[in-house]
């Protein structure tokens, strides 16, 4: 049993991953942090409780964080995650009210409650986690490890930037809060575009009307928020999925163990992942390879179990 608190910008592939972890026994999710990315950060709050609450796991709370990058403004993707973050799926707003207290300091609470038992899953800007870090320093030290989805590495064909032609979008949008957390000692596993853009990955139509042979909550959401991107994007990519992957079968990936310097400051470079190859210390597991197909069946598998 992984023991979970997950920051997240639930847009599409957030919600997809949430689904997932919400259908997996591995996982206790103890709580959600919400971060300013795919959207703003009231949106993407209400997004993660409108999935929890239709998925029947309102009990799992829910606290608000960052509204904007530490030093830029939020740049959001609701171009591409459709006008409400989710697909336009037919979700309700949320009913469920905030956890009261600041994402940073909920996640330093969870941590300190179950010293080394819990992964912190972060699959949005880096923002909240980096406020955790600057305003307890010793809790990286006290996570199981910290697995993130972000970055474009290089390490394969696929390892290109989707915000710019260089830069991940989690990384960019807030490059000197990755700087803080690539760099805090924790035990990371960064899940960038080099394994994200793998089209063996991806789901596609075929995959599509599977899911929609089924009439459960999980499989009906997910065939919406897969529609939408199908419908607008050609195909859906499990960014956020893949990176909770990890802790369901971390025999799906091939990592590395490298230093990655992060490009801060606002240039054509900002947000650049660069791996340093050096036997320094802060070296985090960077993966390199998945094996695509072999996801897809673990992911559609839980999806479309009772
Ligand atoms: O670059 C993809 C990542 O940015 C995903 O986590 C997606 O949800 C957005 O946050
Ligand atoms: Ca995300």
């Amino acid at each position: 049993m992984h023991k979970v608190v997950w920051d997240m910008d639930p847009g599409i592939d957030d919600a997809l991953a949430l689904i997932l972890a919400l259908k997996s026994p591995e996982i206790q999710v103890l709580g959600i942090t919400t971060v300013a990315g795919n959207a703003p950060v009231k949106m993407t709050s209400a997004n993660a409780r409108r999935v929890l609450e239709y998925l029947n796991a309102e009990s799992i709370p829910v606290a608000m964080g960052a509204s904007h990058p530490l030093n830029h403004s939020l740049e959001d993707a609701l171009s591409y995650h459709g006008p409400d973050g989710l697909g336009n799926c037919d979700l309700p707003p949320p009913k469920l009210l905030l956890y009261p207290a600041k994402a940073w300091d909920f996640l330093v609470r969870l941590v300190w409650d179950a010293p080394g038992e819990v992964t912190l899953v972060a699959t949005g800007p880096l923002t909240n986690v980096a406020y955790a870090f600057e305003l307890h320093p010793e809790l990286p030290g006290l996570l199981a490890r910290l697995v993130l989805m972000g970055g474009a590495y290089g390490l394969t064909g696929y390892g290109k930037g989707n915000q710019t032609p260089y830069a991940e979008f989690n990384i960019w949008q807030d490059p000197e809060a990755a700087h803080i957390v690539f760099n805090s000692g924790a035990d990371i596993f960064a899940v960038g575009l080099d394994v994200t853009m793998d089209p063996a990955a991806c789901l596609n139509r075929q995959h599509l009307e599977r899911v929609k042979t089924r009439h459960t909550p999980a499989a009906h959401l997910v065939a919406q928020l897969v529609e939408y991107e199908v419908k607008y994007h050609g195909c859906c990519r499990m960014h956020d999925p893949l990176a909770l992957a990890v802790l369901l079968d971390a025999s799906l990936f091939d990592y590395i163990l490298a230093r990655v310097e992060v490009v801060k400051g606002n240039d054509w470079d900002r947000g650049v992942t660069r791996i340093l190859l050096s036997n320094s210390s802060r070296l985090i597991h960077v993966a390199s390879a998945v094996d695509g197909p072999r996801f897809l069946k673990l992911f559609l598998s839980r999806i479309l179990e009772e």
